[in-house]
């Protein structure tokens, strides 16, 4: 086991790691029994419904056992080396199943895919397909290929693919939250991360585009949207749009969407729509999108603004473009204009030769900030990354291990500290369903994405909002009842 501290939101939630997806066919049945499981981020999750729905187009109905399936697929993450481990092991887990039914076709997608293209054909003899996340589309030739009895892959990363006409089936959702994907790629070459091989160049999806989504998952009863990017605050868009996302005609004025614009065509969706979106980046955040986040009700109140280090020395050789201040400056900037937002946060532990002396940069840096969550991992050396290609991963594992129990130990601290200041006050929670541990409890998220629970009342259900008084917390739940 790891030591990474993930408290689970909908983005980072670790519960999900390995969730099978599950939907009817759209198309004429061909027969066949596609199963699909998904690791890493929310962009992972969000793909493999992309994928699900190029698959249903073509007749594959789902199943939730990979025992009875004709075709397996796991879509992989790369991010850190336990990551990897862990899909490694659920491909051995596949073995057997595919012994007993040889026609199976296993396939590879995602990040590890990207990362060892053929390779992962030579290590690893049951797959018979890999497929890198730009290349969904030409899934159903792959899955041909490999029937006429070829091993496959398709790696090509693209600088235009967005996925943006193919509208994800959403079946085994709640039917409530939604994560709807704005851009792909990521430009940055954090010198630590992994993502910008296995994901390429940053692009922006048509602003219309998404518009529409958000409109068809209100229509349909959603009443959440995440908008996801590694970096949603450099989104940019050009294109033909008028107000409300309506289509313009051709030869009508060209106009630029940047994430400010954006929040707020999905925030005039309806203000019934709940806004968030993942990953914000600290040297891109802009006061526009701080005024937008103020300026609309249903744009929650809380920002996911990994720091990585407080540390400017290390933030430096991360290539994170930014410093300790211009960080401490963006949290002013929020605390400013938006005084109850919520704030959480990426921390690396044992980067390449981090002293103890910065380290505690980044302990002073969560005193200042008093985050209310945090995502917390020793640093993991990624073949390829340009800290692997300069840098020694020097610090041992025991230091990195101290370090990382350190800031788990404070962060604890903080988010107790951030969930008891609202005892006494009035939440607004959007109702996600019945508790994890009883049918006699509700639970759901306030603005500033806390985890509710609270008695079921016969007068709302799922999909509505009440207000709940906070009476009581754990480290990280809020306990409460309507009012
Ligand atoms: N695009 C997002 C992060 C995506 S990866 C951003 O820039 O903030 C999610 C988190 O994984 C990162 O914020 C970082 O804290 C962690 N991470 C990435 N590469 C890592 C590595 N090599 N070792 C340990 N943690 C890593
Ligand atoms: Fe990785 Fe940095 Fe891009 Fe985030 S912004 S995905 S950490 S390279
Ligand atoms: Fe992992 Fe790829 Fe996401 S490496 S974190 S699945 S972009």
């Amino acid at each position: 086991m790891t030591m990474d501290l993930l408290i689970p939101d909908k983005v980072h939630d670790e519960s999900r790691q390995g969730e099978a997806l599950v939907l009817e066919p759209v198309g004429k049945h061909n027969g066949r029994k596609l199963y699909i499981e998904s690791y890493g981020c929310a962009m992972n999750f969000s793909d493999s419904e992309i994928v699900a729905s190029i698959l249903a187009e073509k007749g594959f109905e789902t199943t939730s056992d990979f025992n009875n399936a004709d075709v397996v697929f796991i879509n992989t993450c790369s991010i850190r080396e336990n990551a990897e481990v862990r899909v490694r092991n659920r491909l051995k887990e596949f073995a057997g199943a595919k012994f007993r039914n040889p026609g199976m076709v296993v396939g590879v997608l995602g990040c590890m895919a990207e990362r060892l293209k053929a390779k992962f054909l030579e290590e690893e003899k049951l797959v018979d397909v890999v497929v890198g996340p730009d290349a969904y589309r030409d899934l159903p030739n792959l899955i041909e290929q490999v029937d006429s009895g070829q091993r496959a892959v398709n790696v090509l990363l693209s600088r235009e693919e967005t996925y943006a006409d193919i509208s994800p089936v959403r079946l085994n959702s709640n039917g409530i939250n939604a994560f709807v994907s704005i851009m792909r790629g990521c430009d940055n070459m954090c010198s630590f991360c992994v993502v910008p091989f296995t994901r390429g160049r940053e692009r922006s999806r048509d602003a219309y585009s998404v518009v529409a989504e958000c409109k068809d998952l209100f229509d349909k009863g959603y009443r959440e949207v995440t908008l996801l990017g590694q970096n949603v605050d450099s989104y940019k868009w050009s294109g033909q749009l008028a107000k409300g996302g309506e289509a313009l005609a051709v030869g009508d004025e060209i106009t630029v969407v940047n994430f400010a614009n954006l929040l707020e065509m999905v925030a005039l969706v309806s203000p019934e729509l709940r806004v968030r979106f993942s990953t914000s980046h600290p040297k891109d955040i802009t006061d526009e999108v701080l005024h937008t986040i103020a300026k609309y009700e249903n744009i929650c109140n809380y920002i996911h603004l990994p720091v990585q280090s407080g540390n400017s020395r290390i933030l430096d050789i991360m290539n994170r473009t930014y410093d300790r201040e211009w960080y401490m400056n963006r949290i002013d900037a929020i605390r400013r204009i938006i005084p109850e937002c919520a704030i959480s946060t990426d921390v690396i532990t044992g980067f390449c030769t981090e002293t103890e002396e910065e380290h505690n940069d980044t302990v002073t840096m969560m005193d200042y900030v008093k985050y209310d969550f945090a995502y917390m991992f020793k640093y993991s050396e990624r073949p390829g990354t340009l800290a692997a290609k300069r840098y020694a991963d020097d610090i041992p594992e025991d230091i990195k291990q101290r370090r990382l129990a350190q800031i788990v130990a404070k962060q604890q601290e903080y988010s107790f500290y951030r969930m008891q200041a609202r005892i006494g006050k009035i939440e607004k929670v959007l109702i996600e369903g019945y508790s994890k541990k009883s049918d006699k409890d509700y639970c759901g998220r306030s603005d500033q994405n806390a985890m509710v629970i609270f008695p079921v009342s016969e007068n709302y259900k799922p999909g509505q909002y009440v207000n709940v008084l906070v009476e009581r917390t754990t480290s990280a739940t809020l306990i409460g009842k309507i009012v």
